[in-house]
């Protein structure tokens, strides 16, 4: 079944930027296993012992492990115009991403950041330190944001967004669990609906 649907002229060829533990690739590697829009080929990491190497493993998905200083100079534009990628997605990608690969991709690679951007975004705000900040400004929602990436960290145009309550018992584990469930549920579909604009 999903071999068919591999050969659906048309259906997107999607390389996933992760390096941690995955649970939003592996979302995504599912929500597409059997959709017509698009396919996961190609997960990239640039941190050895990720639990999200063996999601893609599992998956038979290929790892393209990176390496800073060649990241920043070429962006392995070459590797991912081999696997013929059509789009990009982030999901827990701590690295800016080089202007050469930006360019390459141009309005088609998507972000999710745990937080209602442009709050509690920019560089360095990325898993607890983002929840943390939320509780300590006392906020009483904070959400997950989908966005266009820029060359400016958690930047570009938001596609996407979704809220939730912080509640006052709430402890940095405990809204991130909130805010994964966000992501898990969304994250998906508004990539699909982006790959899948004309
Ligand atoms: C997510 O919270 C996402 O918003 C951020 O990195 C985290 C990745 O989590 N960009 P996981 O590895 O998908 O569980």
């Amino acid at each position: 079944m999903a071999q068919d649907i591999g050969k659906i002229e048309g259906r997107k060829r999607l390389a996933v930027f992760a390096s941690g533990t995955g649970t939003n690739a592996s979302r995504l590697i599912e929500h597409f296993r059997e959709n017509a829009a698009g396919e996961v080929v190609l997960l990239v990491c640039n941190k050895p012992g990720a639990g999200v190497i063996g999601i893609a493993e599992k998956a038979g998905i290929p790892v393209l492990m990176i390496e800073k200083e060649r990241f920043k100079a070429d962006g392995y534009v070459a590797e991912l115009k081999a696997a013929k990628v059509d789009f990009l997605l982030l999901a827990g990608f701590l690295w800016k991403l080089p202007s050469v690969l930006i360019a390459s991709w141009a309005h088609r690679i998507l972000n999710i950041h745990p937080a209602l951007l442009p709050k509690y975004g920019g560089k360095g705000m990325y898993g607890e330190r983002v929840h943390r900040a939320v509780l300590d400004a006392g906020d009483v929602e904070s959400g997950i944001s989908i966005h266009e990436v820029d060359e400016q960290y958690d930047h570009g145009p938001t596609l996407f967004q979704a809220r939730c309550p912080v509640l006052n018992t709430d402890s940095p584990e405990s809204l991130a669990a909130r805010i994964h469930e966000l992501e898990h549920r969304h994250y998906p579909e508004v990539a699909e609906r982006f790959i899948s604009r004309s």
